[in-house]
């Protein structure tokens, strides 16, 4: 090639390659023969790289080093493809781990130059074609094109150093995660239902395990704030103002999605939703994975929210292929849901933040839009975390509904609490935070009593409060008109 001109870049060139330096170092490695023989000459070379490499950058894509061979087969130099010289290298100045390194060529050479390395070698349709398939072993992995080769270099990569702390659960559950698997994870507000936000199949089957409809779209879980830019088109000052406060943390952010996140991820939304948690064991998971999982609740669709290994376990169990237990969930209440991706910064829901603090770095008050008949956010609907037994709101504190086993589930401690089957107290002290930790763990109790129904109360409505009294008002709707709960899935 001559000129910049005659450069064409394939459409998925840039989402693949914005997927693959997450992970990985990016080299071009190429043979221009041209040089020698007299036909091109290293300037017009050097500025088709330089063209290149610009045009990459305005997309945030880095290339290390362009390592180019300007010699003819025949001139037996060192340099030229398959041998090793500038694998070498880039090893030696880039402290590249070839093992765990992937070439990825339209032509045989890359293949060997590859495998000579102890790295994995795809070969891409994209260039010859099936020309030279031919001459491939048969073990050869063939791609239609870089978006096919860089998802499974994702998908299969093994490189990352192993933190000394992450124990082989981790690991076990990330190779499960990188095969397209689906694991239920621990955070510090509810338990996930992970998958690779690449792989749509993988996605596919949170939907089906949750029973969730395909029009609520999925957070997608990252591990720092690189992984975060790489599923979005754009990072607002605002949000870069809540993530540095918030992350890790209980903030899910809804920003502008970038090309790559398939719309199953988003429900076919031109936004997506972004949140770094703060647990340990998700972290190292989707560092070890190396992908960002893309995780709703792991509860089925319209029910209590997990905060144990075992509310997991127990609804949703065998059809999960792992479940990591993190112990109970710190907050027990979900992200707050904040959207920059339209005109106006929108609260669409409460969660675990202190709304206060919100207030502060976007210096303004954000409102919940109350609309339930337009929720503000596709899955907000006004039913929602609804315990199987009818959740009834207590009349006054010695109110009781005239049935035989009634549960209690009350702020602080009962002032009447005979008669009740059951009784569970969010927290003794009336300390809010207690009060969200222990909301869905209690409602679970409860509902696996075979209960006639269950009378709650409101808690305060300030701070915290505002977002566990959210949940119980949508558990309380679910029980409103036994229509609508009966059509309602999962
Ligand atoms: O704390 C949490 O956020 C937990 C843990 C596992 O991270 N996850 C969670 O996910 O609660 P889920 O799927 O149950 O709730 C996600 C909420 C839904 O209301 C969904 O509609 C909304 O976020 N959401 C996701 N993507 C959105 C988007 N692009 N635009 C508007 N809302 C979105
Ligand atoms: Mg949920």
């Amino acid at each position: 090639m001559r000129s910049p001109s005659e450069v064409v870049f394939f459409d998925d060139t840039i989402p693949a390659l914005q997927m693959l330096q997450r992970i990985f170092k990016l080299f071009i490695v190429t043979n221009q023969q041209g040089i020698a023989e007299g036909k091109l000459t290293p300037e017009e070379v050097d500025g088709v790289h330089e063209f290149i490499l610009g045009r990459l950058a305005q997309f945030g894509i880095q290339i290390e080093q362009v390592y180019c061979c300007p010699h003819r087969r025949a001139d037996g130099c060192e340099c030229i493809k398959p041998n090793l010289f500038f694998l070498q290298e880039a090893e030696r100045a880039h402290g590249i781990d070839l093992r765990g390194s992937f070439v990825f060529g339209d032509h045989p050479h890359d293949v060997e130059f590859a495998r000579k390395a102890g790295a994995t070698g795809i070969y891409l349709l994209t260039g010859h074609g099936v020309k030279h398939c031919a001459e491939l072993q048969a073990d050869v992995p063939i791609a239609a094109n870089l978006w096919e080769a860089a998802s499974a270099a994702v998908k299969g990569c093994d490189i990352r150093k192993r933190p000394e702390e992450l124990g082989d659960e981790i690991t076990q559950a990330a190779a499960i995660l990188r095969q397209g698997g689906v694991v239920a994870f621990p955070t510090e507000t509810v338990y996930g239902l992970g998958a690779n936000a690449f792989d749509a199949g993988a996605v596919a089957r949170v939907f089906e395990i949750k029973q969730r409809p395909r029009f609520d779209p999925l957070i997608v879980h990252v591990a720092d704030q690189a992984h975060a830019e790489s599923v979005v088109s754009s990072f607002p000052e605002k949000a870069k103002a809540l993530a540095q406060r918030f992350w890790p943390g209980p903030l899910t952010l809804v920003l502008p999605k970038s090309d790559y996140v398939p719309g199953i991820v988003t429900a076919g939304l031109s936004s997506v939703a972004v949140r770094m948690p703060d647990h340990p064991k998700a972290l190292a998971l989707i560092r070890e994975a190396g992908i960002p999982l893309a995780a709703p609740s792991a509860n089925p669709f319209g029910r209590i929210s997990p905060t144990r290994a075992d509310h997991v376990r127990k609804h949703l169990g065998e059809q999960v292929d792992m479940v990591i237990d993190g112990g109970p969930c710190q907050w027990g209440i979900e992200s707050t849901v904040i959207s920059l991706a339209g005109e106006e910064p929108a609260l669409l829901r409460l969660g675990a933040l202190p709304m206060d603090e919100v207030t502060r770095v976007m210096g303004r008050e954000m409102r919940l839009n109350t609309n339930a008949a337009h929720p503000s956010a596709p899955g907000q609907l006004p039913q929602h975390y609804a315990p199987r037994t009818p959740l009834v709101l207590r009349k006054d504190a010695h109110w009781r509904p005239n049935e035989e086993r009634v549960g209690l589930l009350c702020f602080r401690s009962p002032h009447a609490s005979e008669g009740f089957a059951a009784v569970e107290v969010l927290s003794p002290t009336g300390d809010l935070r207690e009060a969200a930790a222990n909301l869905f763990a209690m409602l679970h109790r409860l509902d696996a009593m075979n209960l006639d129904s269950i009378v709650t109360e409101y808690v305060p409505d300030k701070g915290l409060g505002l977002a566990i009294n959210d949940r119980i008002r949508r558990a309380i709707m679910s029980g409103v008109g036994a229509e609508t709960e009966r059509n309602y899935p999962g």
